[in-house]
């Protein structure tokens, strides 16, 4: 049977006193005997089924009797409003045909359970309300993101992941053998080969995981996790962030208006997302040091931000926050530097607001090749490996500015999560690698 002659449950409300079939699973059950509440979800939606022994045959009632959780179902019945709430549809049962009776103990109940736990069982955990939840809202995250690009001009371009190279510094490599060729490693980011496509292109960005063998046990980081890098042809440091800025607001509107349903049973506070899609902060790195020495941090004027110092601050601002011109010995080798104080760089980190901290690294890129070749020999870079990225300093090279987004991150700021754990489907973290 083809997939449209079920009616999803999102659509219930187009269908008001008609016979409608929808398929599911069932999560929750109420009543006994004469009647039975049934929580049916498709996928698209929740609805509440209602089985009354007096309006259905006696196999139908059986079977809602026999219904365990999770158990998979055709339900087939008269749509309804709910007779108090605005906007809810129900399904006045006719006919209920069991497609498999759900194993009774299904490991996820109501009752509170350990992370650890609800990680171990991520295949089945996934059908929770707030996963389905999060999900939904990490799709619309990528669905804008592709949208404001091909909006303005970009051309979405395919970044290899097997690399010969590093990217953000070799500390944090996944190395394997690759047949007689030596090393090969997984992209850390496909940023330097999107510099190429710019180079054709002009405007280019990819989408794709990226990895990084980083043993920090943090709320922000996985070893696998997905990234947008967008690079631009003729553009600086400045055009760099509006542009980011521009993206960031472009997703949070789309959420705002279409995941409504899906932050409320997130529990998300709209108000501050709605706040936080007012225009972006920004300040450079030196007046940030001396906020944060200031609120109490340790911070040194050359030292990058950690973690805790990007939490503290960012509990402060509603907005996101552009933290400009990082001293370049904590940054990547490829950004060009400050003409005004060569011991920073052109870059900019985004910050979300509510503590969340970094969601977007960017910067102009060096586009002199002696300047860049220099680069190259002071990080110990192999320069064999870096020819190509060379080249493109060779041949008709130009301003070009560029940055990425780490999806994950996003979607834990848009969701209110605490763990970025629960905004990838299945998490890879140092210590977890299944299911
Ligand atoms: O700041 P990063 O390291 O920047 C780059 O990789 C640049 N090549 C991007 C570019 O200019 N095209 O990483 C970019 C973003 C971070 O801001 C963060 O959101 C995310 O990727 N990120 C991580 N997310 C989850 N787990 C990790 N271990 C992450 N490391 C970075
Ligand atoms: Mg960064």
């Amino acid at each position: 049977m083809f997939i449209m002659s079920y009616t999803l449950i999102k659509d219930l409300h187009d269908h008001v006193d008609q016979e409608v079939t929808v398929a599911g699973w069932m999560f929750n059950k109420r009543g006994s005997g004469k009647i039975y509440f049934l929580q049916l979800r498709d996928g698209s939606g929740i609805t509440q089924a209602i089985v009354e022994a007096s309006s259905v045959s006696s196999e139908t009632l059986a079977a809602a009797e026999k219904l365990t959780m999770e158990s998979s179902l055709k339900a087939t019945g008269k749509v309804t409003k709910h007779p108090k709430q605005e906007g809810v549809y129900e399904l006045q049962i006719q006919s209920l045909e069991i497609i498999h009776l759900a194993h009774p103990d299904y490991p996820i109940s109501k009752k509170e359970h350990g992370i650890d736990f609800l990680l171990d069982n991520r295949h089945l955990w996934l059908r929770s309300s707030k996963q389905w939840a999060i999900q939904r809202v990490r799709d619309t995250i990528i669905r804008a993101t592709f949208e404001y690009f091909h909006a303005n001009n970009f051309v979405k371009f395919d970044s290899p992941i097997l690399t010969p190279n590093a990217c953000e510094g070799t500390t944090e490599l996944f190395e394997m053998e690759y047949f007689d060729l030596g090393k090969a490693y997984l992209s850390q980011s496909g940023q330097l080969y999107l510099e190429a496509a710019v180079m054709s292109l002009g405007r280019a960005f990819d989408f794709g995981p990226v990895f990084r063998a980083e043993k920090s046990k943090t709320r922000r980081h996985l070893t696998e996790f997905w990234m947008m890098d967008a690079e631009a042809a003729f553009a600086d440091y400045q055009d760099n962030m509006n542009t980011q800025e521009a993206l960031v607001r472009a997703i949070l509107t789309k959420v705002l208006t279409e995941n409504r349903s899906e932050l409320v049973i997130l529990e998300r506070n709209i108000e501050a997302l709605e706040k936080a899609n007012q225009p972006f902060i920004r300040k450079t790195h030196a007046e940030v040091v001396k906020e944060l020495q200031a609120m109490g941090s340790d911070i040194k004027e050359m030292d990058d931000l950690g973690g805790d110092d990007e939490t503290i601050l960012m509990k402060k601002y509603e907005q996101p926050l552009f933290v400009e011109k990082y001293p370049a010995p904590v940054k990547a080798f490829y950004m060009k530097r400050d003409p005004e104080d060569e011991t920073r760089v052109l870059c900019s980190d985004l910050l979300a607001p509510e503590g969340y901290g970094e969601i977007i690294g960017g910067s102009q890129r060096e586009d002199d090749y002696d300047k860049l070749l220099s680069r190259i020999r002071e990080h110990k870079l192999p320069e064999a490996s870096f020819q190509w990225y060379l080249d493109l300093r060779k041949f008709g090279s130009v301003p070009h500015s560029g940055f990425g987004y780490g999806l994950e991150r996003l979607v834990t700021w848009i969701c209110g999560l605490d763990h970025v754990r629960e905004s990838i489907p299945f998490a890879r973290t140092p210590y977890r690698l299944t299911p």
